[in-house]
């Protein structure tokens, strides 16, 4: 295993345990009525960070994966193949998007005034972006 797929594998570990803990946060604010102070925002950031990290290191895995050159064969080869498709096409795209509602929580919360309404902008955005990092994970291969 590459030093590359080995930092991905674990830095998962982190980003979804930090993805976690910040919405629980966001929760907890939420409906406890908390105001939003600087522990929030460094925990929500702090997430994002980790997220955007593990972006980076997925991209640049991507394009020295050995997989990558089954896309010679074709789009068809690829699509009709359930683990070619699986790391080729659904765990990326469906992570980028991913991390695109991640971060327009992040964006979001920082034109809301009101406490709540920012812990509502992180807990929601962050909890589909989990959801779709969730669905699409290789879970034959990990953890
Ligand atoms: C941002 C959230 C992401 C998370 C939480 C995540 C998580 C994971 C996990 C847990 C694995 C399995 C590692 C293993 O088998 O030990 C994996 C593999 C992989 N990921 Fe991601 N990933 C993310 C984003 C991305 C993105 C955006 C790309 C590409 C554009 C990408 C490309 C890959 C590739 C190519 C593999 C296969 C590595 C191999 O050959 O074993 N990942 N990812």
């Amino acid at each position: 295993m590459s030093i590359l797929q080995n930092i991905h594998s674990y830095w998962a570990y982190i980003v979804l345990l930090m993805l976690v803990v910040a919405i629980g946060n966001a929760l907890l604010g939420k409906f406890m009525n908390k105001s939003f102070t600087i522990k929030d925002l460094r925990i929500s950031l702090f997430a994002l960070i980790v997220t955007h990290i593990q972006l980076l290191v997925g991209l640049i895995l991507y394009f020295v994966s050995p997989r990558l050159s089954a896309w010679q064969e074709g789009v068809g080869a690829v699509m009709g193949d359930a683990s070619l498709r699986l790391y080729l096409v659904e765990h990326p795209v469906t992570n980028i998007l991913a991390v695109v509602l991640i971060t327009m929580g992040w964006s979001m919360h920082k034109r809301q005034a009101e406490s709540g309404k920012k812990f509502l902008r992180i807990g929601l955005f962050y909890f589909l972006g989990t959801v779709l990092l969730l669905s699409r994970i290789p879970w034959s291969e990990w953890p």
